[in-house]
């Protein structure tokens, strides 16, 4: 009987070909046009997770399907919690993807796909390592709850119910994670820490209809005018975010983790050239990547104010809105920094307007702890899978029920991701490297292995 590495050299192709279907399918979770392929994804998933040997089941909540597949027979051995999404964000631009977001197209050794990346090819990454257990072993070194939710990418509005309701079931020894990535091509790495996200509109609203520009101009607030200046109040000229008492909760990150940090192969000449900006910017004091991972941020992410048409149009909107989010760092969290940015909205905003702060979304963030069974188990299948030992990074993004898994299951999570740097995660042209998808399932195979023993 072949071993579970052999089982995946010999079947990496059917692996892509199965990954490519997967990717076929739209499941764009924001999109109301696109519930039915949501539920497909969710379908088809069940389907290839049944394949695999293990038992699956369709969940329905108030929203998308979540997608529970499990397999108890170790008996005496831990239990994984596996997460992921099969969810992605919408493909817009389309006419800036050079070959169809929902065609698989392989390039240059990486397959571009929008859910390449984020998170399809991840997640199916663990269900074909599961695969090359049963299919050789007839069992797996551990038991397993493999979770795959359609939500993620509209903030998860139905999970931490659905965790909490479903506690029992989901009880684990360890959450393993891969919706991240790795620091540098051929240099496999561990999460330290998910940066949290507070994410609100403002909302300003002046007189009873748009006006005439020169009749009425000078005499009333412009609601353009006034939220542009509670914008420009947001920072300081130190690239700090001017809201006080934004930073009373922020962790000083100890030295070594600092060090850590300093000490990876980052260049901050190519990360400007790459972006095509003329300058990197941000807080005074602190490097790029730890403005990316340690460090919280306040940005406008959408604005809608005015004539934007084509020509001049003389006009005083009557109102105006924006979209503005903050990445959170421990020990932040979205309720607190939700009173502070609403308080803060209140003193800075101009005499002779109404403002309206509305929560969308937020998510705390997470902070590993660096050490123990897991973390050990996940670097030594890292490394004999790629290589090279792994390091440890931050990760920018957020994946808001890290924490919330961890509290109500009392088990730690590890995150191990596989997309790279430039990866163009929600953006057009998204990717994954073919060989990081197929020596990642290597790694997964042997880290399943490595929790049991
Ligand atoms: N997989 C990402 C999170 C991520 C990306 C973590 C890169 C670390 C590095 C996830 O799918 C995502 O996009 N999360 C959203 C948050 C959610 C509430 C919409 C995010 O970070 O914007
Ligand atoms: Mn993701
Ligand atoms: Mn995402």
């Amino acid at each position: 009987m072949p071993d579970a590495k052999s089982f995946i050299d010999a079947n990496l192709g059917r692996f892509r070909a199965e990954l490519y279907d997967f990717l076929r399918i739209p499941s764009v979770s924001a999109k109301p046009e696109h519930a039915q392929d949501t539920r497909h994804a969710a379908e088809w998933l069940a389907e290839r997770i049944t394949a695999a040997g293990l038992e699956a089941e369709i969940l329905d909540t108030p929203g998308h399907p979540i997608v529970l597949g499990e397999w108890r027979g170790a008996e005496g051995a831990p239990t994984v919690l596996i997460y992921g999404h099969y969810d992605v964000q919408p493909p817009e631009p389309l006419d800036e993807w050079t070959s169809p977001p929902f065609e698989p197209t392989e390039r240059d050794g990486r397959v571009y796909a929008r859910g390449s990346a984020d998170d399809k090819g991840q997640l199916y990454m663990h269900v074909k390592a599961l695969e090359a257990h049963l299919a050789t072993q007839g069992s797996l070194p551990i038991n397993v709850v493999l979770l795959a939710e359609g939500e993620e990418e509209v903030g998860s509005p139905n999970l931490v119910p659905f965790v909490e309701a479903h506690a029992e079931r989901l009880a684990c020894d360890h959450v393993l994670i891969s919706d991240t990535g790795m620091f540098a091509e051929g240099l496999p790495s561990l999460l330290f820490s998910l940066r949290g996200l507070a994410y609100f509109e403002v909302h300003v609203k002046g007189a009873r209809s748009d006006l005439h520009s020169g009749e009425y101009g000078g005499s009333i607030t412009n609601p353009g005018n006034a939220l542009a200046k509670i914008i420009a109040s947001l920072h300081d000229p130190e690239g700090r975010v001017a809201i006080p008492g934004f930073y009373d909760d922020v962790l000083q990150w100890d030295t070594e983790t600092r060090a850590q940090i300093a000490a990876l192969p980052h260049d901050d000449d190519e990360f400007r050239a790459e972006l095509q900006v003329p300058e990197l910017t941000g807080e005074a004091g602190y490097g790029t990547l730890e403005r990316l991972w340690i460090r919280p941020t306040c940005d406008v992410n959408g604005l809608l104010c005015g004539y934007t048409g084509e020509g001049a149009k003389t006009v005083l909107p009557n109102r105006a809105m924006a979209k503005v989010s903050f990445r959170l760092v421990p020990d932040q969290t979205p309720t607190t920094v939700k009173k502070l940015f609403e308080a803060h909205v209140r003193r800075v905003a101009p005499p002779g307007v109404t403002v309206e702060v509305r929560e969308l979304h937020g998510g705390r963030p997470w902070r590993a702890r660096v050490e123990g069974k897991g973390f050990e188990a996940a670097g030594a299948a890292l490394e004999e899978a790629f290589g090279t030992q792994p390091v440890l990074m931050g990760g920018g993004g957020s994946i808001p029920i890290v924490v919330e898994f961890e509290e109500k299951l009392d088990a730690k999570a590890l995150l191990v991701g596989f997309s790279l740097p430039g990866c163009n995660l929600h953006a057009p042209d998204e990717w994954l490297p073919i060989e990081n998808y197929e020596k990642g399932i290597g790694a997964l195979a042997l880290l399943y292995e490595k929790l049991a023993s």
